[in-house]
């Protein structure tokens, strides 16, 4: 497995493997990588004859008051992990190369990112649309892969490539569970011992709402309610947003019909989480 640092070495090496008519296979990460990436990972070596992983926690996703600085790394582990599923190439740039001190360009987008995480985090899809945008015109794959796990990140994502009309195909990926239920996140190991299983109150919820859909309940405001009430039970928990939107323009919706997103974010201590659930 190559590791590349410039983007000259991706760029290089890219245009040999699709000289020789190989597709290209692109997942983007910001590193300390779990069973949620890996899967993200094995999908794409299936699907494509050679896979780039980026490892670059990008800064400008990030507001000022936000985790940059104590998000956790371990470059070494992600390299082992990476080797170990097939992945041929891990770009891993320092924020110098990806972003120039004057650079002064970034994409941006209205409406999708107005609701959910955008509400509470003004900055970040714009920082995570320009970054991904970078890894597309760097690596150019013919595929990329994206976990449902940051639901609306997927539909930021796929409304990019759309409405700019990229020639890249976006692939969603199921979100990857620890055994008793916590959605697989990098942020986990923030959690102490307490906390790790106060978090659990998200996938209950998220489950407990999944089953009043599937027990026939169409209104939104039924199915969040009860998930409100549920993640209030618990006293380490504090919501920042339980929502049921359309799950193309992440628009709140009254009644709950497909494709409706059932999204969450709560602090567990410090702790920001997020799950969801799509109605397909
Ligand atoms: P990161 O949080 O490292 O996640 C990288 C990819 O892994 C995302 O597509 C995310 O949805 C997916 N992922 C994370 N946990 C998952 C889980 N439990 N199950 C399934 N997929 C999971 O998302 C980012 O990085 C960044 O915003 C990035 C897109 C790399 C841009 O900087």
């Amino acid at each position: 497995m190559q590791i590349a640092y410039t983007v000259e070495e991706v760029r290089k090496q890219v245009k040999e493997w699709k000289k020789e008519g190989l597709t290209v296979g692109l997942v983007p990460t910001m590193g300390y990588l779990h069973e949620g990436h890996a899967s993200l990972m094995k999908k794409a070596v299936e699907q494509c004859d050679r896979v780039v992983t980026s490892v670059f926690l990008n800064p400008i996703q990030f507001a000022p008051n936000e985790d940059l600085e104590s998000y956790p790394r371990d470059f070494e582990a992600d390299c082992k992990l990476c080797d170990s599923i097939g992945v041929n190439l891990v770009f891993h740039p320092e924020p110098s190369e990806m972003y120039a001190p004057d650079f002064c360009t970034s994409v941006n987008m209205d409406i999708l990112t107005t609701t959910l995480c955008g509400k509470s985090r003004p900055t970040h899809f714009g920082g995570v649309c320009t970054v991904v945008n970078k890894l597309f015109n760097i690596v150019a794959p013919d595929r990329a892969f994206f976990g449902q796990k940051d639901a609306q990140q997927l539909a930021v994502i796929r409304r990019m490539v759309r409405d700019l009309n990229m020639d890249i195909e976006i692939v969603g990926c199921p979100i990857i569970r620890e055994e008793d239920g916590l959605a697989k996140s990098s942020r986990n190991t923030y959690l102490n011992s307490e906390e790790r299983q106060a978090a659990l109150i998200l996938s209950k919820a998220i489950f407990m709402g999944q089953q009043m859909v599937a027990d026939g309940e169409t209104s939104a405001k039924a199915v969040r309610d009860a998930m409100v009430a549920k993640i209030e039970s618990e006293p380490l928990a504090k919501i920042d947003y339980v929502e049921v939107v359309d799950g193309i323009t992440m628009q709140p919706v009254e009644t709950v019909a497909s494709p409706t997103l059932v999204a969450i974010a709560v602090y567990v201590g410090k702790t920001r989480l997020i799950d969801n659930f799509i109605v397909d």
